[in-house]
């Protein structure tokens, strides 16, 4: 049973729905720039338009009253309101997302505000190379401070980080986000930095006494061992995956043999003393653990890593290959109770999928709405068992930028005509499933 005040909800991300890059005093950001960098982005896709949400965020609201949603979580654009990532503020940039959280209240819809969904400002990576840099957390802690200073007052749900262990792995391993570096020592230091401003952002938040809920959002990949002799590899996968993010958030600290694996092949940052404690505090006052769901993994050994991911022969597998597996939801939800438990806030979930315009000008995608729908009965069943979870939000509500797959990988509820210059908008079949689903409450 859900709730009666459960948010229901849909989410987006400033660089993937917003366009507007270069307006009303915006700094540009480390995607505006990398997307720009020859054969960096599916087919050279940007985000230099994309769904041009900034003028045209009245209309998407309509749209999501219109739907009932509960809840709209989208994220603040930090080289929008401080455009070299330190020092001067952006007052257009503040009154843009005043002005798109009046819009969202007055329509009854809870704004959930992210603070960093990646758009990090070009200036500080050109100024100390950006995460890597122990400098970083002080600047955003007082980026954060100027968000909870500025709208504070009307945002009561904060999401610090999103995904963090998602940016550093793409951009400090494999290479496919900026800043395109593989080097371990650096993607942990880099890592390590978000933990300190996630924790820093909490204490000040809470240290001003504005009575909302904070905390971050990791994309969670619940993991089984393709057999029994990989029981070994899959605790390694979690004690350097999803332990690894989550602990050093939620516990304050890192796991044991994801340390000693680390020291083992020799790329393990120094981590003092008094950056532990941070760790510690931030952790024990963060309020909810935010999860980006998406799909299970299935874990075999390897020699030389610990561990490998194989593909799951046992379920069925999106366009992209991703996994589909509702069950492994509630699986992962009771890890997290067993684990921390901590109210939960499920951030995103989603399919991402080909769809396809009729000539009557409407998206069939049942395939949509019963992903959805089977994640949504895995909800269920974590209340159940007790999970204290406070929300779902799809990805997304209108179609928009996939970082590296471009316009045609859709999530949302509401179609964009990306080859149409109107960027006209289209309810898909999903949208007015969902508009039910929140009328019953889930029911
Ligand atoms: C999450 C991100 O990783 O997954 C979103 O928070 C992203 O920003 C979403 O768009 C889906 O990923 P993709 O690669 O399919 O666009």
């Amino acid at each position: 049973m859900f709730k009666k005040d459960f948010l229901w909800g849909s989410a987006s991300a400033a660089y993937q729905i917003e366009g507007a890059i270069n307006t009303d005093g915006k700094g540009s950001s480390i995607w505006d720039v990398w997307a720009h960098i020859e054969g960096k982005t599916f087919e050279g896709t940007n985000g230099d338009i994309a769904c041009d949400h900034y003028h045209r965020f009245k209309e998407d609201v309509q749209l999501m009253k219109e739907q009932g949603l509960k809840a709209y979580r989208f994220s603040i654009s930090w080289p929008r309101i401080i455009p070299k990532g330190r020092g001067e503020i952006n007052p257009l940039g503040i009154k843009f997302y005043n002005d798109l959280i009046d819009e969202l209240i007055k329509n009854d819809i809870i704004p959930v505000v992210t603070l960093y969904h990646w758009d990090l400002p070009q200036a500080l990576q050109d100024l100390y190379s950006g995460w890597l840099s122990p400098e970083i957390v002080e600047d955003f802690e007082n980026y954060a401070s100027v968000c909870f200073e500025n709208f504070g007052d009307r945002v009561k749900h904060w999401i610090v980080m999103n995904e963090p262990n998602i940016f550093t792995q793409l951009g400090y391993i494999l290479q496919i986000h900026p800043p395109g570096i593989n080097d371990p020592y650096m993607y942990l230091k880099a890592y390590h930095h978000t933990a300190l401003a996630h924790a820093k952002s909490v204490l000040k938040y809470k240290s001003m006494n504005q009575g909302g809920i904070i905390g971050s959002s990791i994309a969670f990949s619940p993991a089984y061992a393709e057999n029994e002799e990989d029981n070994e590899a899959l605790e390694h996968y979690y004690a350097t995956g999803p332990w690894w993010f989550m602990d050093s958030y939620m516990k304050g600290e890192y796991p044991e043999i994801g340390l000693n694996y680390y020291k083992e092949i020799a790329c393990l940052p120094e981590f003092s003393k008094d950056d532990m404690a941070i760790l510690k505090e931030g952790a024990e006052l963060t309020d909810f653990i935010g999860i980006n769901y998406y799909q299970t993994a299935m874990i075999r050994k390897h020699e030389t890593y610990g561990h490998e991911q194989v593909k799951n022969p046992n379920v069925e597998h999106t366009d992209w290959g991703w996994a589909i597996d509702p069950e492994g939801l509630l699986y992962g939800m009771k890890e997290l109770k067993d684990r921390y438990d901590k109210p939960v806030l499920i951030s995103e979930n989603g399919l991402g999928a080909y769809d396809t315009l009729t000539d009557d000008l409407e998206i069939e995608d049942d395939y949509r709405i019963d992903f959805i729908k089977k994640h949504i009965e895995a909800c269920d069943q974590a209340i159940e068992y007790g999970v204290d979870l406070i929300a779902y939000m799809t990805w997304s509500f209108t179609d928009l930028l996939s970082w590296l797959n471009g316009y045609k990988k859709r999530y949302g509820f509401v179609f964009i005509d990306f080859e149409d210059d109107t960027l006209r908008r289209i309810k898909k079949k999903s949208y007015y499933w969902y508009k039910d689903v929140i009328e019953n409450n889930g029911l």
